[in-house]
C-alpha cells in the first residue's frame, strides 16, 4: 500500500524511527515543521512545550510538502509531550482530513504509558482504532531494547499480500 509517514520531532528520536521505518517499507516521509521554535534546553524546554501540549495549542506549521490524499495508508509519529501529542502534530491533524482507514501511529517518550497520546490521535483522525499503536522508549539513546521488533510490527501493518498468478504455481 502506498504509505506516508508523517512525523514531528524536536530532538531526533521520532525522526530516527520515521527514517528507519521508511527504509524498511519504502514509504514516503513528511516532516511536520513548526514555525514556533520550541526550546531544546533548560527549564524552558519542558515549560513552553509542556504548556502548549497541556493547553492543546496548535502552533503554525509549514505548509506540508506532500498531500495525504495521494496515499492509501498513513503512519503518524509524535513525541509524547505532557502525556499527549506534540502541538505541531495537533496542528497537522487539525488541518488535515485523513480519509483512509489505514492509520497506524507511534510515539517516542522518556517515561511510561503513552495511551492518552494514541487516544488523542484517534480523536483527531476520527477513528475508533489504529492498525498499530507502538511506543518507543528514548530510541536515539539506544534505550529501547525492542526497537527492531517494534519497527517490524509497524512496517508489517500495511503490506498487502500480492497473490501469485495461478499460471506460475508449480504443480
Ligand atoms: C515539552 C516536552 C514534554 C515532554 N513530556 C513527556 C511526557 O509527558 N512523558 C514522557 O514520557 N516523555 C516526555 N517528554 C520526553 C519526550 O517524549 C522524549 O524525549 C521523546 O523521545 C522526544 O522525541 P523527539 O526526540 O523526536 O523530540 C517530553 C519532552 C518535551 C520536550
Amino acid at each position: 500500500m502506498k504509505t506516508l509517514i508523517v512525523y514531528y520531532s524536536l530532538e531526533g528520536n521520532t525522526r530516527m524511527i520515521a527514517e528507519k521505518l521508511a527504509e524498511k517499507t519504502g514509504a514516503d516521509l513528511l516532516e511536520i515543521r513548526s514555525l514556533k521554535v520550541y526550546p531544546t534546553k533548560g527549564p524552558a524546554k519542558f515549560l513552553i512545550g509542556g504548556k502548549d501540549a497541556a493547553f492543546k495549542k496548535c502552533p503554525e506549521i509549514e505548509k506540508p510538502e506532500k498531500d495525504v490524499r495521494d496515499y492509501e495508508a498513513v503512519i503518524i509519529g509524535t513525541p509524547v509531550w505532557d502525556g499527549t501529542i506534540a502541538p505541531p502534530v495537533r496542528s497537522y491533524l487539525r488541518d488535515t482530513l485523513i480519509k483512509t482507514r489505514n492509520v497506524a501511529a507511534f510515539a517516542c517518550m522518556a517515561g511510561k504509558d503513552p495511551k492518552k497520546t494514541f487516544d488523542v490521535i484517534k480523536e483527531l483522525v476520527v477513528t475508533d482504532s489504529l492498525a498499530a499503536e507502538v511506543s518507543f522508549y528514548s530510541p536515539a539513546s539506544g534505550n529501547d531494547p525492542d526497537m527492531e521488533s517494534k519497527l517490524n510490527q509497524l512496517a508489517g501493518c500495511f503490506i498487502k499480500e500480492i497473490p501469485v498468478p495461478e499460471s506460475t504455481l508449480l504443480t
